[in-house]
């Protein structure tokens, strides 16, 4: 990361509304967060994320993953990203399993939010498979990227609870609330340099 007082730079990722990444932005131009997002990556074309990021003036590159071979759009993304020189990679709804190449590339610096509590529900629909499955209590993660699916190690999670009149709408509206406070928070306190990594275990130097 950079100096004590310097700018963390962020890329984000993003395949679709770009609520989480809107969060982010918006806590970084109040100077709630000391950092520059120096890029926006989304790999579907009329992303809103797109029009969101073009909106703030931050750069965006629509690198599409649909029909290319996996090796080659990691590569790839991989390169766009190391021209950009990110600090953090910040995954905003990034709908595709982040390949080895990338990990690799930026070990311990790629987060990403997930709408239930790990390690129940990884995977897609989390606030369906949730729902569904009757839980009283779910949430959201937001956790560091290993070549597991949802399975790095946890930075913040956030409990939601499941009301009888709940529906999957109602209740994944609800954890949309708590994601947009909680990965915020993840990323200041990643930029502040005030996550340590110990094996599956972060631990928060409280400001
Ligand atoms: C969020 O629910 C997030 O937890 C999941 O994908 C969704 C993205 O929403 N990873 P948005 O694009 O940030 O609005």
């Amino acid at each position: 990361m950079s100096g004590k007082n310097e700018k963390t730079r962020i890329a984000v990722l993003a395949s679709g509304r770009g609520s989480n990444f809107v969060a982010i932005a918006d806590a970084v131009s109040r100077g709630d967060i000391n950092a520059e997002i120096v890029l926006v990556v989304c790999n579907k074309p009329g992303a809103g994320a797109i029009e969101a990021a073009r909106e703030r003036g931050i750069e965006v590159k629509l690198l599409e993953s649909r029909g290319a071979p996996a090796g080659e759009y990691n590569e790839k993304l991989v390169q766009v990203l190391k021209d950009c020189r990110p600090d953090l990679v910040v995954l905003a709804g990034y709908m595709k399993i982040v390949g080895k190449t990338v990990i690799d590339a930026f070990p311990m610096r790629i987060v990403n939010i997930h709408p239930a509590l790990l390690p129940s529900f990884p995977g897609l629909n989390a606030q369906k498979q949730a729902f569904d499955y009757g839980v009283k209590v779910t949430g959201c993660t937001v956790h560091f990227v290993d070549e597991g699916v949802d399975t790095g190690p946890i930075i913040l999670q956030r409990s939601v609870l499941v009301e009888d009149d709940d529906t999957a709408e109602t209740l994944s509206k609800r954890i949309l609330v708590e994601e947009h406070r909680i990965y915020p928070e993840a990323v200041r306190l990643f930029c502040e340099g005030k996550l340590r990594v110990e094996g599956r275990r972060v631990f928060i130097e409280r400001d």
